[in-house]
């Protein structure tokens, strides 16, 4: 037997309520054959749609463990907890989506032209190959998931959110229309998006929504004139004149970087096979967490080296649709790289970006998180006692751009000493994405202070990460609420542990 716990709605009482059922466990079962035999067996009358039971229609999603999924196509598990998607509940599992409907009509997602010679009047525009861009965004079956699991569009009415910015980019870059939308994804915020990569992780089309949709909108408004926000023209501004996103602060001990300083201090100039990429954060703002990066991987056996030819690696251009200078950043670094066999980074957004976005420039590159790098190769016995209780902060970019979930999980388990202990959901978005920290501050207070609100209730020394973007913007919302939990970069929990 298996337990499923359905989160049900009755309308007549107003009344939210949870109830459990037991049914035989058989191999594979899908969640909508598990409603169905729950209301046989239980006459349970649980309300929920469904049509083509193939993943075609898209009626039947609902979330499972907190996750939106089709229940066609998603399995039944032992104590799963099925409810229904975060839109206006009618009953049971059976949402609302009035609203979502009538926003596809207000914002006229459909193709327009009054001119008999446009070209979308033309047959001949209809050629293999030019619907490329746009190919990538169709097949959506309007499940509305991505609207479910979106972090942004519970803080905000004015982005409308992944599913109406993949429909815009869809109508954006189909030959046959003639209009820009720029000026109208602009005005239905698209520049609230964090790139967290929910949305593309949850889409049961594979559409990749963030990337293939919002960034390449992005893009486009750069192209024209409208884009992008005053902050993120000053990034670029930034990486134009010096090759760094960031500065260093006036005050700091590294006047010209952690790169500089260390390449002055080494006192060997032994070629290494190890590179570590450092990103503008760790170069700039958080130097010390490149000194512990070297003095662990020290302690460990490893020398690495950091070149001082590196240069920003384009995250916060490519996330901001500024794509007009990658090609010179691309080329800069994989010629600095290209010869090393393995590349450590420690900043989530500079791994993905490197793994993910430089193959498309043919830039191939053997990157590794440091986590993915240490996982494994660490002795508890080799370290001091640290006696901290830790939990771990998922940054979106390490999550779902790279994949890495368990690593710096093994790793915060082999610290000797620390007690570590999960929040409620580690992989929730904390807003400092996106360009979003910079163009639109407040989302990303508000989404660092739903964080804080479950790191709070842990009572921990501090929550990990290996983010630097991700160290910042909780940071800010901790301080704010004057919690006793700081933020700590893996790096600088294992310095503690090796010291
Ligand atoms: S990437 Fe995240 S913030 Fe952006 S649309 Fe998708 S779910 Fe929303
Ligand atoms: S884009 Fe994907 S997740 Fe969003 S509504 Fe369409 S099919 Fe569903
Ligand atoms: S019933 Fe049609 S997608 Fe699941």
């Amino acid at each position: 037997m298996i337990t499923v716990n359905i989160k049900r709605y009755d309308p007549a009482k107003d009344l939210h309520y949870t109830e459990s059922y037991e049914i035989e466990e058989t191999e594979r079962m899908k969640v909508l054959d598990a409603l169905a035999l729950i209301n046989r067996k239980y006459n349970a009358n649980i309300a929920y749609r469904f049509s083509c039971r193939a993943g075609q229609c898209g009626s039947c999603a609902i979330k499972v463990n907190g996750k939106a999924k089709l229940a066609c196509k998603a399995e039944i598990e032992d104590n799963d907890i099925i409810e229904p998607l975060d839109l206006p509940v009618i009953k049971d599992l059976i949402v609302d989506r009035s609203e979502l409907n009538s926003k596809i009509k207000d914002l006229d997602m459909y193709m327009t032209s009054e001119d008999c010679d446009s070209p979308r009047n033309k047959p001949e525009i209809i050629k293999p190959g030019q619907y490329e861009m746009c190919d990538q965004l169709r097949g959506c079956i309007d499940c509305f998931s991505c609207i479910s699991m979106c972090p942004v569009i519970k803080k905000t009415n004015e982005y409308v959110g992944p599913y109406f910015m993949r429909g815009l980019s869809n109508i954006e870059f189909d030959p046959r229309e003639d209009e820009s939308l720029s000026e109208k994804s602009v005005e239905n915020g698209i520049y609230y998006c964090t790139s967290c990569g929910e949305c593309t992780k949850t889409c049961p089309k594979e559409i990749d929504i963030y990337g293939k949709a919002i960034e390449k909108l992005r893009a486009k408004i750069f192209s024209e004139k409208e884009g992008p926000l005053e902050p993120h023209k000053l990034i670029r501004q930034s990486v134009l004149e010096t090759g760094r996103s960031v500065q260093p602060k006036e005050d700091s001990e590294y006047p010209e970087g952690f790169v500089k300083k260390y390449n002055e201090d080494k006192t060997s100039d032994k070629k290494n096979k190890i590179a570590f990429f450092t990103g503008c954060m760790i170069d700039n703002r958080l130097p010390w967490i490149g000194e512990y990066l070297v003095k662990v991987l020290k302690k460990l056996g490893y020398e690495v080296d950091i070149p001082e030819s590196q240069v920003c690696c384009g995250s916060p251009l490519f996330r901001t649709g500024q794509i007009d200078i990658i090609p010179d950043l691309v080329k800069k670094n994989y010629e600095t790289f290209k010869d090393y066999d393995i590349i450590l980074t420690v900043c989530a957004g500079c791994g993905a970006t490197l793994k993910n976005n430089y193959p498309e420039y043919g830039a191939n590159l053997n990157v590794m998180d440091i986590s993915e790098f240490l996982d494994g190769k660490l002795d508890p016995e080799e370290m001091n006692e640290v006696n901290l209780k830790v939990t771990y902060h998922d940054p979106c970019h390490l999550l779902r751009s790279q994949g890495i979930s368990e690593q710096p999980r093994n790793i915060l388990k082999n610290i000797k000493g620390v007690e570590f202990v999960e929040m409620e959901k580690p992989d929730q978005c904390c807003g400092a994405g996106g360009g979003v920290k910079s163009g639109k501050p407040e989302i990303a207070e508000a989404l660092a202070d739903d964080k804080v609100d479950m790191i709070d209730k842990l009572d921990v020394d501090y929550v990990v990460t290996i983010c630097p973007f991700c160290e910042f913007n909780i940071n800010d919302s901790l301080k704010k609420k004057n919690s006793k939990t700081s933020v700590i970069n893996i790096m600088e929990l294992l310095n503690k542990a090796y010291e």
